[in-house]
C-alpha cells in the first residue's frame, strides 16, 4: 500500500457528487484497505451541520452508503464513518478560511495525517478560483511539509477563453503538478483499456492506421434525458457535456502515437499531440457538412410518456441546446491521413451504451464474387459500456458447395475474468490523486486544445447561418438527418444491430 497519510477536504459536501460518487468510492477504498491508516475526510460546505450529522448522513440516506453496503456489519460502516469530519464554511469568506485551517491544521495533529491534504473541489466551477486563493492564503498550497493536491470537476471551462483563464486562475495558486482535473470516463477500465489493446497486442497496432483502416466510429448513447438537471444542461449541451472531454478523451487515446513508456508525462504528452492534429472546422460550409445536432422530442415508451427536451423542468421552452451531436472530422497527421472520424453523443437513445467501431479497409482484391461479404468490412468492437469487452469481426466460408462468405463473431466479454473485481471509475481515480499519479487526469494543456476543436462548432452552433437544430423522437436514434455525414453508403451502427 503506497498511500501515504492523509486527509481529503471535500468542498460541497452536501452536494449530490460527494453523495453519490465520492462517499461510496471512499467507503470501498475502505473495503479493499486501500485507504492509509491515518485518513480523514472534512467535509465542507455551506450547510449548518455538526460531525455527528454529516455522519448519520453518509450512513443513514439511500443517496451516500444505505443499501448500497448490504454486505457491511452496522459496525464496520460506522467505524469508517468515524473517520468523517464537518466544517461549515458560511459566508464570511476570509475569517472562514481562518477557521477551516485551524481545523485542519488541529485533524492533521490529532490524526497524523502528515500535512497531505487533497482539496476536492465538488462545487461549481465559478468557484474553483476563489477557493484556491484562499486556500493559498492560508498556505494550505504549501508543500514544505506534506504534500498539497487540488482536485477539480468538470466543466472546465464554457469555452476556449473561460477553460485558459480558469487554468491561468488555478495555476496562479497551485502548480500544474499540484492540479488534478477529474474526467470520470478516463476511470473506466476499458477505457484504459485502449491504450493496452493497441500497445500490448502485435496483431492490432501494426493495421492502425491509414493504410488498413477505413473509418472509425465512436457511439455514446444514454436512454435517459436530462433528468433533473435541465437548468445545468441547457447552458452546456452534449458538445460540452460529453463531447469536448469525455468524447475526445477516446479519441485522443485512438489516435495518438505509442508513448516512450506509460508515464503520466509521456502518454498526456502523446494525447496531446493527438487532440492539436485534429482538423479543425473553420467556414461555414465544412461546419455545415461535418456536424449535425438535434434535441430530443416528446414519445411514448415502453407505454410510458416522456417529456421532450424543451418541456423538461429548467429548460427554456425555446431552447436551442442540443441534445445530441454527430460530429465528423479527420485527423491531420501522417498516420490518420483521410480516415474519417464520426462521432455521436446523444440523451434519450433507445438504449445506453459507449462503443468505438474500427472498421477496417476491404481486401484490394475480391476473389469470392458474389460474397456477401464485399460490402462487408471487418470490424474491431471496443463495448466501453456496458457489456465491456472486446468484439472482432470476420469472414469465415459458409459449410457447403462454392465460397460464400459469412460474417463471424470473435467475442471477450470482461466479465470472464470473474475474479477481477473491477473498480469503479471514482475508486480508481481517487485512489491514483491518493497516491498522486496523474496519468489518468487531464492537463491543462489537453483541455485547451480539446476546447480548440469545440470552440467553432459551438461559434457556428449559435451564430451560423444555416444551421438546424433537428428534432428526434425520444427513443430513436436520433435525426435521421444524421447519415448527411457519411460518406458513401456508410451507415450509423447502431450498437444491438447486426
Ligand atoms: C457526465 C455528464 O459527465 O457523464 C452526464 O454530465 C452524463 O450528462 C454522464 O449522463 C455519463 O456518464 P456515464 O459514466 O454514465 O456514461
Amino acid at each position: 500500500n503506497k498511500t501515504a497519510n492523509q486527509m481529503l477536504v471535500i468542498f460541497g459536501a452536501s452536494g449530490d457528487l460527494t453523495a453519490r460518487k465520492l462517499v461510496p468510492a471512499l467507503f470501498n477504498l475502505y473495503k479493499a484497505k486501500q485507504l492509509p491508516e491515518n485518513f480523514v475526510v472534512l467535509g465542507v460546505s455551506r450547510s449548518n451541520m455538526t460531525d455527528g450529522e454529516f455522519r448519520r448522513k453518509v450512513v443513514q440516506e439511500s443517496t451516500y452508503l444505505k443499501d448500497k453496503v448490504k454486505d457491511a456489519s452496522s459496525d464496520f460502516i460506522n467505524t469508517f464513518a468515524d473517520k468523517f469530519f464537518y466544517e461549515d464554511l458560511g459566508e464570511d469568506y476570509n475569517k472562514v478560511y481562518n477557521k477551516l485551517a485551524t481545523r485542519i491544521s488541529d485533524l492533521n495533529n490529532k490524526f497524523s495525517t502528515g500535512e497531505n491534504y487533497i482539496f476536492y473541489l465538488s462545487t461549481p466551477p465559478s468557484l474553483y478560483e476563489v477557493i484556491a486563493k484562499n486556500l493559498s492564503e492560508q498556505g494550505l498550497n504549501n508543500e514544505t511539509n506534506g504534500w498539497k493536491r487540488i482536485i477539480v470537476e468538470k466543466p472546465f471551462g464554457y469555452s476556449l477563453e473561460t477553460a485558459k483563464k480558469l487554468n491561468i486562475g488555478l495555476q496562479t495558486y497551485f502548480n500544474e503538478s499540484q492540479i488534478y482535473r477529474i474526467d470520470h470516463y478516463l476511470g473506466k477500465e476499458t477505457v484504459q483499456n485502449l491504450l493496452v489493446t493497441r500497445f500490448s497486442n502485435s496483431i492490432f497496432e501494426p493495421l492502425w492506421n491509414r493504410n488498413y483502416i477505413h473509418h472509425i466510429e465512436i457511439t455514446n448513447a444514454e436512454s435517459v434525458g436530462v433528468e433533473k438537471r435541465g437548468g445545468y444542461y441547457d447552458k452546456s449541451g452534449a458538445l460540452r457535456d460529453m463531447f469536448q472531454n469525455h468524447l475526445l478523451q477516446i479519441v485522443s487515446l485512438i489516435v495518438m502515437e505509442p508513448p516512450i513508456d506509460a508515464s503520466a508525462q509521456e502518454i498526456r504528452n502523446e494525447k496531446v499531440k493527438a487532440l492539436k492534429s485534429l482538423r479543425i472546422m473553420r467556414d461555414e460550409e465544412t461546419l455545415y457538412n461535418n456536424t449535425v445536432r438535434g434535441q430530443y422530442l416528446a414519445s411514448v415508451i415502453d407505454g410510458k410518456k416522456v417529456k421532450g427536451y424543451r418541456e423538461e423542468e429548467g429548460v427554456d421552452p425555446n431552447s436551442k441546446t442540443e441534445t445530441y451531436a454527430a460530429i465528423k472530422f479527420f485527423v491531420d497527421n501522417w498516420r490518420w491521413k483521410d480516415v474519417p472520424f464520426y462521432v455521436r453523443t446523444a440523451k434519450r437513445m433507445p438504449t445506453k451504451v459507449t462503443e468505438v467501431v474500427i472498421h477496417f479497409k476491404s481486401p484490394h482484391h475480391q476473389v469470392f464474387k458474389n460474397s456477401d461479404m464485399n460490402n462487408k468490412d471487418n470490424q474491431l468492437i471496443i463495448r466501453i459500456q456496458p457489456d465491456e469487452g472486446i468484439l472482432i469481426k470476420f469472414g469465415v466460408k459458409v459449410p457447403g458447395q462454392g465460397f460464400t462468405v459469412e460474417r463471424a463473431n470473435l467475442d471477450f466479454y470482461y466479465s470472464n475474468l470473474a475474479d477481477n473485481n473491477v473498480m469503479d471509475a471514482y475508486e480508481r481515480l481517487l485512489l491514483d490523486a491518493m497516491q498522486g499519479d496523474a496519468t489518468l487526469y487531464a492537463r491543462a494543456d489537453e483541455v485547451e486544445a480539446a476546447w480548440e476543436f469545440v470552440d467553432p462548432i459551438l461559434d457556428y452552433w449559435k451564430n451560423g447561418s444555416d444551421v438546424n437544430i433537428y428534432g428526434y423522437s425520444s427513443g430513436v436514434w436520433g435525426p435521421t438527418n444524421s447519415d448527411r455525414l457519411l460518406e458513401g453508403d456508410l451507415k450509423w451502427r447502431n450498437p444491438g444491430e447486426n
